[in-house]
């Protein structure tokens, strides 16, 4: 939910925004530590609450959660790197991490085996390539239920349109290579997408139970996925996590009743836990007026924050006067906000397929600070280099204290790997 300036609960609050965005030379990326704890705790009914890193894998926030009992799923031979530095521990008799894709290259599949993480599996190739190189391995078999909901097309994961998980009808080609190979099966897993509306979780939970009983194999878990989407408009839609738990606790009942000894409840989820707990920080550079539109220029750019580019993704945005001049009374415009990148699709208030939009701001000029909400979940984590930008510094409240946990890249390490 988008938190106005002034929540005393935040830390991530007017005063903290404006000594940050001074003391940085550019945009940076800020967390607030108990924002994110407060969203764990709404999920703790789950036996296990495992955080798709790809989110926000910042080694500090892994390490957060990694404090407060969360475990963790990597999607990379580099996101299996950063759960080992942030003190998980792999190894046969840990669950700690998983390693979820539908394709595993060589190296990956190295890693994967020396260390022993179970995989979650999205295609019947993966454990073919598993079974010949690690018998006996772990193995979670990700289905794709022939259906998928997401924020975005792009964030559907399920249907014949999706290139995720194991087509629901070819589980038994997956069951008898899991047997070939006498690789162990420890559950099944669903994610139909991210973003997802709460209206489809009744047939999704149906799905898991009817290809639990199909399948005729015994398993220990069952894996909920992640999806669970976050208000990024004001009084957008809140999820009631009590409710979502109680549907997948019934699945997961009907499933203990059918096989008779119980079976682990995990989730999954990445936006939930870290959306909301992160803002971006932008210094305003330029102001124009192109014909009847009003822009506002600032130094961040699609390729900081990509989702309003990628995906027509709305985030709040607030102005900070750079001198603390009060805004409130300030006159407000209609105003389309852009970055600096050399690509006219560098704009932050836009509908998914382009379409250019107008944001009510008050009138700010170059120096003043507008402010990115809910950028806590693929914010940094989906920025690149292009147009040779490097990559923002993030910092992190928690308990009083602000801390640095990235600093800005420099453009000798940009180029380094060129030299
Ligand atoms: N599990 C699996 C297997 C996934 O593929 C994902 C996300 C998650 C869990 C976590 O989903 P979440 O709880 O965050 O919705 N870049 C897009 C989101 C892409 C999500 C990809 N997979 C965005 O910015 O909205």
């Amino acid at each position: 939910m988008p938190r106005p300036l002034e929540d005393v609960n935040s830390q991530l609050n007017r005063h903290n925004l404006l000594m940050l965005a001074q003391q940085y030379d550019g945009p940076v990326w800020a967390y607030d530590a108990q924002l994110i704890r407060q969203q764990i705790d709404k999920l703790r009914q789950f036996d296990v609450i495992r955080f798709a890193q790809k989110a926000c894998s910042n080694l500090h926030i892994l390490r957060l959660m990694r404090e407060a009992g969360v475990k963790v799923d990597s999607v990379s031979a580099g996101e299996i790197e950063r759960a080992l530095a942030a003190g998980y521990q792999a190894g046969a008799q840990s669950d700690e991490i998983v390693f979820t894709a539908d394709v595993l290259d060589a190296p990956t599949l190295t890693r994967v085996n020396q260390l022993k993480i179970p995989l979650n599996t999205g295609s019947v190739d993966m454990l073919h390539q598993l079974g010949a190189v690690s018998e006996g391995h772990r193995v979670w078999l990700r289905i794709n239920p022939g259906f998928g909901h997401g924020h975005s097309q792009k964030t559907n994961t399920g249907g014949e349109n999706s290139k995720h998980g194991i087509w629901y009808r070819d589980l038994p080609i997956a069951l008898d290579a899991i047997r070939r190979y006498n690789l162990k099966l420890i559950g099944f897993h669903m994610h139909i997408g991210s973003g997802v509306d709460y209206r489809h979780l009744a047939q999704v939970c149906e799905a898991m139970v009817e290809h639990v009983i199909v399948s005729s194999h015994d398993i220990e878990a069952i894996s909920a996925g992640g999806g669970l989407s976050v208000p990024y408009l004001s009084g957008g839609e809140t999820i009631d996590t009590r409710h979502y738990f109680d549907l997948w606790d019934s699945a997961r009942q009907r499933i203990t009743d059918h096989l008779g000894h119980p079976v682990k409840l995990e989730i999954e989820p990445g936006r939930f836990l870290v959306a909301e707990s992160g803002v971006l920080i932008s210094q305003v550079r330029a102001v124009k007026q192109m014909g009847r539109r009003h822009f506002v220029l600032v130094d961040a750019g699609f390729n900081d924050l990509m989702r309003p580019a990628m995906y027509g993704s709305y985030h709040h945005i607030s102005a900070l006067a750079g001198d603390g001049r009060p805004l409130d009374g300030v006159n407000k415009l209609e105003t389309v906000v852009a970055g600096p990148l050399c690509e006219s699709g560098d704009v932050f208030t836009q509908q998914e397929g382009g379409k250019v939009e107008t944001r009510k701001l008050p009138e700010v000029r170059p120096g003043d600070y507008l402010i990115f909400h809910d950028t806590g979940a693929y914010g940094a984590s989906m920025s690149s280099n292009y147009n040779s930008r490097p990559l923002l510094p993030e910092v992190l409240f928690d308990q009083g204290q602000v801390r640095q946990i990235r600093r800005r890249q420099s453009i000798d390490e940009l180029l380094a790997l060129e030299r």
